[in-house]
């Protein structure tokens, strides 16, 4: 049984991706500093499983604590999750967000080049591209300059991996998220954002169920459809699934370079009104919302073009925007 080593695995994205890796049969290892999560997924994960998982309290910046931890845990895979995720407050802290984004990602590829840990998965977004120029976003569109530290770690972590690779035995894959959202069928695990939720759809839950008054759209100006800006909103169990299948690729030899990039989208562009519309379908309930500016270094439109991650990984999206909001919908209920 293969082991794998998931750091984050306790949140949103990272959780859900250990349900699957344990339904496909790895042995789950979990470094988490419940910084963004909370130590009770850990006995969610086990009952939708039947499995627990083994789990390190672990502050990835102690650099000493993951020396112990490779220096006593043979692991055949790293998929890193952990990272700070907050575009706004990255503005604020940029340099807790550097230390925190970088320096870890530095001292895991460290141990496990030090460890001959060869097969990574690095969670990446599509803030990479910016405004892209075209749509769909191919993985060929160009990089741009990030629009805040945030983005720009997952930037600067692509280009470091991308350097790792080219002097060790590490093979990395990274993975362009879109937007995740839902939560599993169980509806045991799903997004739990600390304050006021600064993403679209816990906002739209949250007023739904009468925990915030009103859901603010960011602009109705912007050259689309119905004014409002355009994503490409992916389930979360979806993208969970694409973990393992880039994992099983690095595990198989299957990667044609050392380092590769995939667009993890649905390849299918929504706006916030379409959001809306289809959350008041599936849900039955009305929702409050007004129309108010744009929000700073909010982009126009972005949405996946998926044929690499189709054709070379044989992943595609399965879930409907509306089976994700309904899914994230009575993951509310239960909250
Ligand atoms: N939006 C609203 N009202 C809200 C929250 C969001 O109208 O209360 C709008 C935004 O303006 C945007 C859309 O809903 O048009 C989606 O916003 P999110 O905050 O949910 O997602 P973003 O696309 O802004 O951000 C996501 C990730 C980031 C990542 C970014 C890069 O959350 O981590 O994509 O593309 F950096």
């Amino acid at each position: 049984m293969k082991k794998i080593l998931v750091t984050g695995g306790l949140g949103f994205i990272g959780s859900h991706t250990v349900v699957e890796l344990q339904n496909e049969g790895f042995e789950v290892l979990i470094i988490d500093n419940l910084s963004n999560s909370t130590i009770e997924v850990l006995d969610k994960i086990t009952s939708i499983t039947n499995k627990k998982p083994s789990y390190f309290n672990i502050d990835l910046k102690d650099k000493v604590a993951v020396q112990q931890f490779f220096k006593e845990n043979n692991v055949d895979g790293v998929i890193h999750f952990a990272a700070s995720k907050a575009v706004g407050e990255s503005v604020e802290k940029p340099l807790e967000y550097y230390e925190n984004n970088i320096g870890t990602l530095v001292y895991l590829l460290q141990e496990m080049k030090a460890n001959k840990v060869s097969n990574f998965i690095f969670s990446s977004s599509c803030t990479v591209y910016g405004q892209a120029d075209e749509l769909p976003i191919t993985e060929n569109a160009p990089v741009k300059p990030a629009e805040s530290p945030y983005g720009n770690t997952k930037k600067i972590g692509e280009e470091i991996i991308k350097d790792t690779t080219k002097i060790s035995k590490i093979n990395a894959i990274a993975l362009r998220y879109f937007n995740p959202i839902g939560a599993h069928e169980s509806a045991k695990i799903g997004e739990l954002p600390i304050g006021v939720p600064q993403n679209l759809i816990p906002f739209v839950t949250q007023t739904a169920a009468g925990i915030r008054k009103e859901l603010s759209i960011f602009g109705s100006d912007y050259p689309t459809i119905d004014g409002t800006a355009v994503r490409d909103y992916i389930h979360v169990v979806d993208l969970a699934k694409a973990h393992i299948i880039a994992l099983s690729r690095l595990l198989n030899y299957k990667n044609k370079t050392s380092f590769e990039v995939f667009n993890i989208g649905t390849g299918k562009g929504n706006s916030v009104l379409e959001v809306i519309q289809s959350f008041e379908k599936v849900t039955g309930k009305k929702l409050n919302y007004k129309l108010v500016e744009r929000r700073e270094g909010d982009i126009t439109a972005a949405y996946a073009d998926t044929t690499i991650a189709n054709t070379e990984l044989g992943w595609k999206a399965e879930c409907t925007l509306d089976e994700a909001l309904l899914s994230a919908w009575k993951w509310q209920e239960t909250l």
